[in-house]
């Protein structure tokens, strides 16, 4: 397993990162793709990340930082496909994890598409359960969120 680089996506539309976050969220979310304008919007209040093997992307992760103390933040880990089960999503969870506990997380949730057999199966070995299920308007696949017990 390689050790992956991790680059902070910043709120500027033309930077690679953000290109690249862009495609990994994408393909992995195609009921629910964002714009680079979104992006930028995110990237302002969100940590978004994207890992690197040797310069070409692998993954990228999104952290929501907690509203209040009693909030929740929440970690998302996403891989492309022909990337998993190297232990990529794990050091990616677990760098996510980290930022959420720095910012003062008490408390971790995640979002997995209902259909990302893969994320669902992670997340629950990852120690998350299912507290939520909600189809977003104009979505046909429903959204799961999932709190780490
Ligand atoms: C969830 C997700 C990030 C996991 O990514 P990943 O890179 O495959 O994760 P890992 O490689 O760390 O672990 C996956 C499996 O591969 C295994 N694995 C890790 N390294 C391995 C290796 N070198 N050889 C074989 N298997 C390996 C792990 O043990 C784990 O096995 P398990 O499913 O039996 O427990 C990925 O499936 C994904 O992007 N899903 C869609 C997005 C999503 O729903 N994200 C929400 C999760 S927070």
């Amino acid at each position: 397993m390689s050790d992956l680089q991790f680059r902070t996506v910043q709120p500027v539309g033309s930077e690679a990162a953000l290109l690249d976050w862009q495609h990994i969220h994408n393909l992995i979310i195609p009921t629910a793709t964002l714009s680079v304008d979104e992006i930028v919007v995110r990237a302002q209040r969100n940590i978004l990340e994207v890992a690197y093997v040797e310069g070409s992307p692998v993954g990228c992760s999104t952290v929501r930082p907690p509203e209040s103390d009693a909030a929740a933040a929440t970690v998302i880990a996403r891989v492309l496909p022909g990337h998993r089960r190297h232990g990529y999503g794990e050091q990616i969870y677990q760098q996510g994890l980290a930022r959420a506990r720095d910012l003062g997380a008490q408390v971790i949730d995640t979002v997995v598409l209902a259909s990302n057999d893969d994320g669902l199966r992670f997340a629950r070995q990852h120690g998350f359960v299912e507290i939520e299920r909600y189809v977003l308007p104009g979505d046909t696949v429903p959204f799961v969120d999932l709190r780490l017990a």
